[in-house]
């Protein structure tokens, strides 16, 4: 099949390189001028693990081609991905000025019939007023379907994720939209779930705001627990072992971030309320998530006393593991409490060297970083700080003081670090 994909973010990227992988001709169409030349001279203008491989192997195979030339794309393919952005709005809404600037050139350059699929996340009811849209104004008698096509890709696993995924889902009104999508996921080893887009639409905000549910609902157990003396991590493996509620995201911690979950969530409460539907449970998960670094600022205090001229390090800057991005990242929050506080912040992250808040001084590695710090925050889980040399640690710090913000690490192992280094060890929930 021929195949545009629009907008090179990192969904359109890895499903155009992963779709030429599987034998489709795609053409990857980008207005940046910019990330057309990178992708054009081979280089990558994100990091995701596997990506350059498929990319190189698809280029090889000349089943993958970049262009800033749009309406060549959309007149070369049958199928039309978009995947540009839709970020929030001041009042939570999606932006959806992309996806509809899209449709109508879309409806403008098209000279045979298309079919439309939508990548990016949206409000429930967009498919439904882009297929209008382009049979609206379709300049030259022909027919479009739109399709929703959601996207459940993890940064960090995005390639993975594509060739594996859980489920794919396909919401769509004509039979010719359904075959051409059997078409384009033909080999993919999982069931292809077909609705009505609307439903489509609707599954991917109801998943990534069950999976922020459930992240917030383990925030506040956490905060329980300590009240309690409950260890949080049992509490986890003796839930998470009934297959009704599932072992996966349930780890308590500095709160959910990224591009996706709590964007996603406000424009869900928006969709709710637009129809009259109050997500009170949804606008409670987000407060929690607010909270929840407020958890760390209280234990530092109840240590230093007051954070005004404290030192204090940071691991990890990054919203999850594997990635440089730092969209909402819960580290944000935390520092510029802290800055509020009167604190300084040195911090370290293995993948982020520009960091938006000028007041923090970023090192090369943890051990410079913690030097004369009176207290050490575990941000962000990276799999390195697993294999830290504590006793380098200890006597770089002024105070030995460790908050571990992700539980990252064992409980028992740290119990036998802190009374061999002379250190205080306190983690979320335990
Ligand atoms: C999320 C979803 O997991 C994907 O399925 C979805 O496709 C994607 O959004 C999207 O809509 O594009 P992503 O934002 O890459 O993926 O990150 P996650 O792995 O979901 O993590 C989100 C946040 O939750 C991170 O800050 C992470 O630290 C936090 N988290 C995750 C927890 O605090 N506890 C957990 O148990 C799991």
């Amino acid at each position: 099949m021929n195949i545009s994909v629009i907008g090179t973010g990192y969904v359109g990227l890895v499903t155009g390189a992963g779709l030429a992988a599987k034998k489709h001709n795609v053409i990857c169409a980008d207005k940046s001028s910019e990330k057309i030349a990178t992708l054009q001279s081979g280089g990558l203008p994100i990091w995701e693990e596997g990506l350059e491989e498929i990319l190189k192997e698809a280029k090889a195979q000349q089943a993958i081609s970049f262009t800033t030339n749009i309406t060549q794309a959309i007149q070369k393919s049958d199928l039309i991905l978009i995947a540009v952005g839709t970020p929030s709005l001041a009042d939570g809404d999606a932006d959806l000025s992309q996806i509809y600037n899209i449709g109508s050139l879309i409806a403008r350059e098209s000279t045979t019939d298309k079919i439309v699929v939508l990548k990016s996340t949206v409000p429930p009811g967009t498919g439904d007023n882009l297929k209008t849209l382009l049979n609206e104004s379709s300049n030259h008698g022909v027919t479009f379907e739109v399709v929703s096509n959601p996207e459940f890709l993890r940064q960090g696993s995005a390639v993975s994720d594509f060739f594996y995924p859980s489920r794919i889902i396909v919401g769509c009104s004509t039979d010719e939209a359904r075959k051409a999508m059997e078409q384009l996921y033909k080999s993919f080893p999982c069931t292809i779930q077909f609705c009505d887009r609307k439903s489509a639409e609707t599954i991917k905000y109801a998943a990534n705001s069950f999976l922020a549910m459930k992240i917030s609902y383990m925030n506040m157990l956490a905060t329980l627990s300590e009240e309690l003396g409950a260890d949080i991590n049992e509490i986890k493996e003796g839930i998470g072992s009934d297959p009704r509620i599932g072992s996966d995201f349930l780890n308590p911690g500095l709160g959910f971030g990224g591009s996706c979950l709590p964007k996603d969530i406000k424009a869900f409460m928006k969709t709710g309320a637009n129809h009259a539907v109050p997500m009170t449970l949804l606008q409670e998960v987000l407060k929690i998530n607010e909270k929840q670094p407020d958890l760390i600022i209280n234990k530092l205090k109840s240590f230093l006393g007051t954070l005004k001229g404290a030192t204090i390090s940071i691991m990890g800057l990054s919203f999850k593991p594997n990635t440089d991005d730092l969209r909402d990242a819960p580290s944000i929050k935390l520092v510029h409490h802290l800055l509020e506080e009167g604190a300084t912040v040195r911090a370290y992250d293995p993948l982020v060297h520009v960091y938006p808040l000028d007041e923090v001084s970023l090192f090369p590695d943890p051990y410079t970083t913690v030097e004369d710090s009176d207290a050490v925050i575990f941000v962000t889980e990276w799999d390195e700080f697993k294999s830290l040399n504590w006793k380098s640690i200890v006597s770089n710090l002024r105070l030995p003081l460790i908050l571990d913000g992700r539980n990252m690490f064992e409980l028992k192992e740290m119990k036998k670090i802190a009374d061999q280094h002379d250190l205080i060890y306190c983690s979320i929930g335990r």
